[in-house]
C-alpha cells in the first residue's frame, strides 16, 4: 500500500522513517516522523507488504507514554498497524472458491480412503501382520515425500528444532492410532472398526470437555447419544466381534483426536504447508514405529508369513502391499491439506461421513454378513455424527 500524510503545510511521507516497536500486539508498530525537507518530503512515497493503517496525527503536543517527535515545535504521532487480514479475507469473493476446494479435497480424501481400506483388508487377510504393513504405509509415504523434496517436485519445508519438537506428539498419536486401527482391522471386518470409529466426535468433545475445559451447547451433549448407543448397538451385535479388534478402533478414536488438535495447534502461523506436515509427520512416525514393529512382530515372523502370503495369492500380493501403502499416504495426506483449510472438528465431522462410504464398499466387496440390528446400529451412529455436526454449527 502505498501512503502519504499531511500535516498543515506539510506533506510528509512514511518511507522517510519508519522505526518498528514491538508492542503486546505484534501486528502494531509506531511510525514516528521527524521533521523532514520539505522538498523531499512532498515528492516521496512509501510502499509496504502489507496494508497499513494510519491513526490520524489529532495530538499537536502528545501527552501520552508513546514517542513524538518534535517538528518545528510541533509533536507529531502517528501510529501504523497491518490491517488485519481475516478482514480483508472475508470480505473476498474467494469464500465459494474456498468451500469448492474443500469440497474437492474431502472427495478424494474420501475416494483415496475407500482404496485404502479394500488393499489393506486384503493383504491383512492374507499377511496378518498390521505392524509390519503399518510401518511400510509409513515408509511408503516418507520415501515418496523425500524423492518429491529431492526432485524438486516438492519444495522442502524449512523446519528447525522446535517444529521437530512440537511435531513429536502430534507423531506419537499419529503411530498409536494408526497401528490400533490396523490391528483393529486384522481381527474384525472393515465395517465394524470404521462403525466404531465413527465414534470419533464423542471422544472429541470428551477430550475437549475435560482436558482443554471447553464446554457444548447442550444438543452437542444431546447428539453423542445416538453416536455412542448407534456404536454400541452395533457392537453387540456385531457377528466377528472380537475385543482386541473393538479396543484397537476405540484407541484410535482418542490417538486421532489428539493428533488432531496438536496437528492444527502445530500447523497453525507455521510456514509449513498441509502436505509437507503431513509428510514431515510419516518421517518421524516411521522412525517411532519402527523398533516397535520390530519388537512386536520381527523379521522372522514377517518372511515366514510372506512366503505363506506370495505361495497363495502370488505376485499379485506385492501389488496389494504396494497400493494400501500409496494409498494411505496419498488419502493423509490430501487430508491434512483439507485440514490446513478447516477445524479440527470440521475435519472429525468430514471423516465421520467418510466412513459411510468405506463401511458400505467394504460390505459389498468383502461380503460382509450384517443383520438389520447391526445395519441399524450403524445408521444410528451415523445419524448421531450428523446431529453433531449441525449441534456444533
Ligand atoms: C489407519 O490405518 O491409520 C487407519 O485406517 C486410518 O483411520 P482413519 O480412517 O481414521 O484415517
Amino acid at each position: 500500500m502505498i501512503c502519504s500524510l499531511k500535516q498543515v503545510g506539510v506533506s510528509f511521507s512514511c518511507s522517510d522513517v519508519v522505526l518498528r516497536r514491538k508492542q503486546s500486539n505484534p501486528f502494531q508498530s509506531s511510525l514516528l516522523l521527524p521533521s523532514i525537507p520539505k522538498g523531499k518530503a512532498e515528492r516521496s512515497l512509501v510502499s509496504v507488504h502489507k496494508p497499513l493503517h494510519l491513526s490520524s496525527p489529532t495530538e499537536k503536543f502528545s501527552t501520552s507514554n508513546l514517542p513524538t517527535v518534535n517538528t518545528r515545535g510541533n509533536f507529531i504521532r502517528c501510529e501504523a498497524f497491518e490491517a488485519d487480514r481475516s478482514d480483508i479475507e472475508a470480505s473476498t469473493p474467494s469464500e465459494a472458491a474456498k468451500k469448492l476446494k474443500i469440497g474437492i479435497y474431502f472427495a478424494i480424501w474420501w475416494a483415496l480412503n475407500v482404496v485404502f481400506n479394500i488393499y489393506n483388508k486384503k493383504v491383512l487377510n492374507a499377511y496378518p501382520y498390521p505392524w509390519l504393513t503399518s510401518t511400510l504405509s509409513l515408509a511408503c509415504g516418507s520415501l515418496m515425500m523425500l524423492i518429491s523434496w529431492a526432485t524438486r517436485i516438492v519444495e522442502a519445508p524449512k523446519t528447525d528444532f522446535e517444529f521437530w519438537k512440537t511435531l513429536f506428539p502430534v507423531a506419537v498419536a499419529h503411530t498409536i492410532g494408526h497401528v490400533a486401527a490396523t490391528v483393529s482391522m486384522s481381527k474384525v471386518a472393515v465395517s465394524f472398526t470404521h462403525i466404531i470409529k465413527s465414534g470419533e466426535p464423542a471422544f472429541s468433545v470428551v477430550v475437549s470437555r475435560f482436558l482443554l475445559g471447553e464446554s457444548f451447547p447442550v444438543p452437542v451433549y444431546l447428539s453423542l447419544v445416538p453416536i455412542i448407543g448407534g456404536c454400541a448397538l452395533a457392537a453387540v451385535t456385531e457377528l466377528n466381534f472380537n475385543m482386541t479388534g473393538f479396543m484397537g478402533a476405540m484407541i484410535s478414536n482418542l490417538a486421532f483426536v489428539f493428533r488432531n488438535i496438536f496437528s492444527k495447534r502445530g500447523m497453525k502461523g507455521k510456514s509449513v504447508s498441509g502436505m509437507n506436515y503431513y509428510a514431515c509427520l510419516s518421517i518421524l512416525s516411521l522412525l517411532i514405529l519402527t523398533p516397535f514393529a520390530v519388537a512386536v512382530e520381527g523379521p522372522q515372523m514377517w518372511a515366514a508369513g510372506w512366503q505363506t502370503a506370495l505361495s497363495q495369492i502370488g505376485p499379485r500380493f506385492v501389488w496389494w502391499v504396494a497400493a494400501q501403502s500409496v494409498f494411505y499416504h496419498l488419502y493423509n495426506q490430501v487430508s491434512y491439506m483439507s485440514l490446513d483449510e478447516i477445524s479440527p472438528l470440521t475435519f472429525s465431522i468430514g471423516n465421520s461421513m467418510k466412513r459411510i462410504s468405506v463401511i458400505v464398499s467394504s460390505i459389498i466387496i468383502f461380503h460382509t454378513p450384517v443383520q438389520p440390528i447391526n445395519a441399524l446400529g450403524a445408521a444410528i451412529a451415523i445419524l448421531g455424527t450428523f446431529l453433531y455436526s449441525q449441534a456444533k454449527q
